[in-house]
């Protein structure tokens, strides 16, 4: 008789018969910083903080220790240098490049990289710039804003970023960013392109954390609607098209079966965000004290990875690798 039992029978048997693994080398770690002196708890993330610039640079440096090999930088922009042209997401003074050569300095070893898109800096608080149209609905206008993004991306790679990441949704952006990187001999610089992004309610903590939702409007002529898989293929062939070296899927737990058939479109590595709102639904059913974080957690996160993830971007991502690190089950 056929017993599938036997292959679950002890620690060591399942060890061996094992398909999907999870390592700290696995996570990425999206930070969140602003130019004040003091790191800030965000409110919307219990557990997350808004780090002061040099806490970053600190923190970032822990993270490395724990054997996480990337961190992406998210900034909370002051509201005085928010305007309608977002000309601060490429100033070289700015937050970002500041923070990318600080810890870039301090920790040289630790993968750096940045989301390129003009939410934080764009006083409308979308990821585009904003013209209004005759009848005075809003329009996010594509090439234009793909313009501000390639010297956005520039900005990061002079200031030392090892990959930007757009997370804007505009057509015809990496295709752009690429030309524009390799123009100026960045051509080691890689580009991990938010290939499937939805137009997703998961987001709404992470805007609370920057202050960047929009002012008016939604996302939802740029974001891919949560309905579609279709489309995600072919945003998966364009960015394979247009030379990305990287994809990304976002939301992850909740889009398990897009990350599979990325995965099975493509020959090129996948990140998965588990975004602000997926990590608040463990967070809160953790703190109601319902279920089990650490399980939950990890089960979670070789959900993503057993989908066809190969990176996984999760606020999660310190706490996992003390989780991890004992790699054996108890008993084994
Ligand atoms: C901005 C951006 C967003 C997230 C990452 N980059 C928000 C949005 O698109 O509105 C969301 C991340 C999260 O929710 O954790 N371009």
């Amino acid at each position: 008789m056929n017993r599938p039992r036997r292959n679950r029978r002890t620690p060591a048997i399942r060890s061996l018969v094992r398909e999907t693994s999870l390592s700290p080398s696995d996570l990425i770690l999206p930070m969140f910083f602003h130019e004040a002196a003091e790191d800030t708890p965000i409110a919307s993330m219990p557990g997350v903080t808004r780090w002061s610039l040099a806490s970053l640079v600190r923190e970032a440096g822990e993270a490395h220790a724990l054997g996480i090999p990337a961190i992406v930088l998210f900034p909370k922009i002051d509201e005085s240098l928010k305007t309608p042209g977002a000309e601060e997401s490429y100033a070289d003074e700015g937050l970002v490049p500041r923070a990318i050569r600080s810890i870039k300095a301090a920790h040289p070893g630790l993968c750096v990289i940045t989301d390129v898109a003009l939410d934080p800096y764009n006083s409308d608080g979308h990821d585009g710039i904003v013209r209004r149209d005759g009848r005075g609905d809003l329009e996010i206008l594509n090439d234009e804003t793909v313009e501000v993004l390639c010297l956005q991306a520039l900005c990061h790679a002079r200031a030392g970023a090892d990959i930007v990441a757009p997370s804007d949704m505009m057509d015809g952006r990496v295709a752009a960013i690429r030309e524009a990187l390799d123009g100026e001999e960045f051509t080691q610089v890689s580009i991990l392109s938010y290939t499937a992004k939805y137009a997703s309610a998961f987001y709404g903590p992470f805007r609370g954390a920057l202050d960047s939702a929009p002012k008016e409007g939604d996302k939802k002529t740029y974001q891919m609607d949560p309905a579609n898989t279709r489309e995600a293929i072919r945003e998966t062939l364009l960015d394979e098209a247009e030379g990305a070296d990287m994809l990304m899927v976002k939301p992850a737990g909740i889009y398990l079966d897009v990350i599979a058939k990325v995965r099975e479109t493509s020959t090129l590595p996948i990140a998965a965000y588990q975004v602000s709102g997926e990590y608040l639904m463990l967070k809160s059913a953790a703190a109601g004290g319902w279920l089990d974080e650490r399980a939950i957690v990890l089960e979670s996160l070789l959900a993503i990875k057993r989908a066809g993830a190969d990176m996984i971007l999760t606020y999660f991502a310190k706490q996992a690798c003390g989780w991890l690190s004992p790699v054996r089950e108890p008993g084994a």
